[in-house]
This record gives C-alpha cells, sequence and structure tokens, in this order.
C-alpha cells in the first residue's frame, strides 16, 4: 500500500517546521517533527548526567532505542513528562545537534522515524528526510532561508516562547550548528537529489504553504 510521505529539510529555523506543520494540518496527515527526537534525547542524556560525545554515545543510543515519546495534538510527551516547552531553549537546541553527530543515536531513531508512516499520510520535517529515513518520498522540498531571516525568525520564536535572545548570538549559534549540520559524517544536512528547492526569505509563511500545496497537487 502506498502510504505518502512529504519531507521537509533545510537549515535550522528556514522555517521547516511551521511549514511542515501547515501541510499536515491541512492535508490531515500526520506529522513528524525529527528534530524533537534529538532534542528529547539530548535533554534525557544530559538530565542523566552523561556527557554528550564519543565516550558515550552507546549508553546515549540505549536512551533513545527506548524512548516512550508520544506526540499529543501539539505537546511533546515523554512517558508523564511534559517536555513542551523544555526541549524547546537553545541550548537544547545546541546540545541536540551535538547528539546528532553521533552516528549510533542516528541508527537508534531510524526504526522509531519509519513508524510515524501511516496512513492516511505523514510530513516529516528534518535534515535528512529526504536522503535517508524517507528516499521514496513523493514530495521532497528542501527550505532555505538567509541567515539574517533565520536569525530574526528565531529571534520571535524565542522571545513568544518566553526565553531571553539577542540577534548577534544567534547567528553565530545558526553559523555554528549549520557547520557541524553539514560536515558531521553521518546524514550530513545537504538537499536529496530529487528534492525542490526553496528559499523563502521573501515570501510570507502563507506564500510558502500555498506554494508547496500547490507543488503536491500537481503530483497528484
Ligand atoms: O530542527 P531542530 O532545530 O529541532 O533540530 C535540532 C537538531 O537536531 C539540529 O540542529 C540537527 O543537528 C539535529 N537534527 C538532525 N536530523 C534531523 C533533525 C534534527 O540531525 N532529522
Amino acid at each position: 500500500e502506498r502510504i505518502p510521505v512529504i519531507c521537509i529539510d533545510g537549515p535550522t529555523a528556514s522555517g521547516k517546521g511551521t511549514l511542515a506543520a501547515a501541510l499536515a494540518r491541512q492535508l490531515g496527515y500526520r506529522f513528524l517533527d525529527s528534530g524533537a527526537l534529538y532534542r528529547i534525547t539530548a535533554l534525557v542524556a544530559l538530565r542523566s548526567g552523561l556527557r554528550i560525545d564519543a565516550g558515550h554515545e552507546e549508553r546515549i543510543a540505549a536512551l533513545a532505542r527506548t524512548l516512550p515519546v508520544r506526540f499529543e495534538s501539539d505537546r511533546v510527551l515523554l512517558g508523564s513528562d511534559d517536555l513542551t516547552e523544555a526541549i524547546r531553549s537553545e541550548e537544547v537546541g545546541m546540545n541536540a545537534s551535538r547528539v546528532s553527530a553521533l552516528p549510533a543515536v542516528r541508527a537508534a531513531l531510524v526504526a522509531l522515524q519509519h513508524s510515524f508512516r501511516r496512513l492516511p499520510g505523514l510530513v516529516a520535517d528534518g535534515r535528512d528526510m529526504g536522503t535517508v529515513i524517507f528516499p521514496a518520498a513523493a514530495l521532497k522540498v528542501y527550505l532555505t532561508a538567509s541567515l539574517a531571516c533565520r536569525a530574526e525568525r528565531r529571534y520571535k520564536q524565542l522571545i513568544s516562547k518566553g526565553f531571553s535572545a539577542n540577534i548577534a548570538d544567534l547567528c553565530a549559534d545558526l553559523q555554528e550548528r549549520d557547520a557541524r549540520d553539514g560536515t558531521r559524517s553521518v546524514a550530513p544536512l545537504k538537499p536529496a537529489q530529487d528534492a525542490l528547492l526553496l528559499d523563502n526569505s521573501c515570501q510570507t509563511m502563507d506564500q510558502t504553504v500555498a506554494l508547496v500545496l500547490a507543488w503536491w497537487q500537481e503530483k497528484q
């Protein structure tokens, strides 16, 4: 049975998450926020007293294999813990990027990601959805935006969630994460060969959503 998958990949704060969630809502599809899995893994590893480096790689991977994670409406739950807000801090994001560079951790999260592909369809948001996790996806979009746009969006997002933030620090953080995500040995951030590239620096989110929905309709 063919279960449609739409992949939205791209760098940090390019608007992927907002785009993917809007598509899932409008199409009535399931939604996979794969970055949340790396964020949860990082948070749980730190709370368990593990160092995020190769020395603790196997222990972090073992944690990742048994995460009792659930996404319920807009909440991210781990067992009975609601981690929705805690995983959104810039510090957890930075640690998620470090966790995600460990090959055993990436391997440990593959089956969990595949389990989100169910009827009537899936929109998957991440860095390697189209290249590694769902290579046969019907539509792959690689979403980018300028560094200045991304820093400004991340700034507004953090402030609206009650975190403090500053644009210069965010630019530096984004560049550091882009560099690590793009150069790691396993599943580096890059567009799939058959991905459609979309720079949404000069678009509103509504325009971006409408454009991708039109691409999807053309595929039907
Ligand atoms: O997208 P988000 O910022 O929540 O992702 C957090 C981190 O998890 C990213 O910086 C990236 O290093 C990592 N990640 C990944 N592969 C994915 C999704 C996220 O390596 N599919």
